[in-house]
Order: structure tokens, then C-alpha cells, then sequence
């Protein structure tokens, strides 16, 4: 049984999941849109893993006896003009993100919740990977710059990535 503040906090955080997997899929589509398929193809795979960050605290919610409020899911709002500004603001939100689920694992650490706070070290970890994998992409865009080789091939390099649900348990 968890606090019914705790509760709330992360039915808060269970549309937040949703909400980026939105974004990953309206970011999939304006790739698509600009003819970045392997870069639409990435994002998508990311709309997927939110799907299972979600899906990971839903059924938490549930194992622990908690209300389940499946709230609005904000439309994205797609600001992007670039591809590289896209994996720009992709990390900004991952970095909301990462505050987001910081502030609740203090929330557990105060009320002495060791399931929660158990549970939300595995986002925290994951996290630290994803900000990082969207540096590097944005780090490699910088890189090649508007060498249309350069891009044609990180977007190829890109469209490579594999959805392992395995590899998120
Ligand atoms: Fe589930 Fe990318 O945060």
C-alpha cells in the first residue's frame, strides 16, 4: 500500500509517459515529413519505450492497490523547423523528465516508501540514457553538419534501431 500522495504523484507521472510517447510520435512523424525516415523510425522506436515506462507504473499502480486515473493526454506541440532542433527539444523534455521523476524519488525517500523509491531507480537509471543518447545524436548531426552524405548515412545509421521490450526489464 502506498500513500495516496505518492499515488497521485505517480498517476502525474504515468501521463507524463504518455505524454512523450506523443511527442516521440508527433517528432516520427515531422521526420518523415522532412524525408528522415531512419530518424523517423528512431523516434518511433522511442515512442514505444515510453509506452513501457508507462505501462511499468500502471502496473505498479495496480499491484499496489492503487487508483489508476487515466487523465488527457496533452497534444504535442511540435516547434521544430530542423531535424537536429527535433533531438533538441526531444532532450529538453527528456531533461523535464528527469527532474520530474528526481522530485519523486525524494518524495519516496521522505516517507520512508522503499518500493516506490525502488521502483523509480530503475527510471532514474534509464534516464541517464536516454539524455545521453540523445546528446550523442545531436553531438553527430552537429558534426556532419549539412554534408547531405553525412546526414543521409546517420540517418540510415538511425533507422537501425531495434525495439528489445527485453532490454527494459
Ligand atoms: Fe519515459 Fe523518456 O522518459
Amino acid at each position: 500500500m502506498i500513500s495516496e500522495k505518492i499515488s497521485k504523484s505517480l498517476n502525474e507521472q504515468l501521463n507524463r509517459e504518455f505524454y512523450s510517447g506523443y511527442i516521440y510520435l508527433g517528432m516520427s512523424a515531422f521526420a518523415s515529413k522532412l524525408g528522415f525516415n531512419g530518424c523517423a523510425k528512431w523516434f518511433n522506436m522511442q515512442y514505444q519505450e515510453e509506452m513501457v515506462h508507462a505501462m511499468k507504473l500502471f502496473k505498479y499502480l495496480e499491484d499496489q492497490g492503487s487508483d489508476i486515473e487515466l487523465k488527457d493526454i496533452k497534444a504535442p506541440k511540435i516547434k521544430a523547423k530542423t531535424i537536429v532542433e527535433a533531438f533538441e527539444d526531444s532532450l529538453k523534455h527528456e531533461q523535464m523528465m528527469t527532474e520530474a521523476l528526481n522530485e519523486l524519488s525524494d518524495m519516496t525517500m521522505k516517507e520512508k516508501d522503499h518500493a516506490t523509491y525502488n521502483l523509480l531507480q530503475w527510471y532514474v537509471t534509464e534516464q541517464v540514457e536516454e539524455e545521453a543518447s540523445f546528446k550523442e545524436i545531436i553531438d553527430n548531426m552537429k558534426m556532419v553538419g549539412d554534408n547531405g552524405f553525412g546526414l543521409y548515412t546517420l540517418d540510415k545509421e538511425l533507422g537501425t534501431r531495434v525495439f528489445d521490450i527485453n532490454s527494459m526489464k
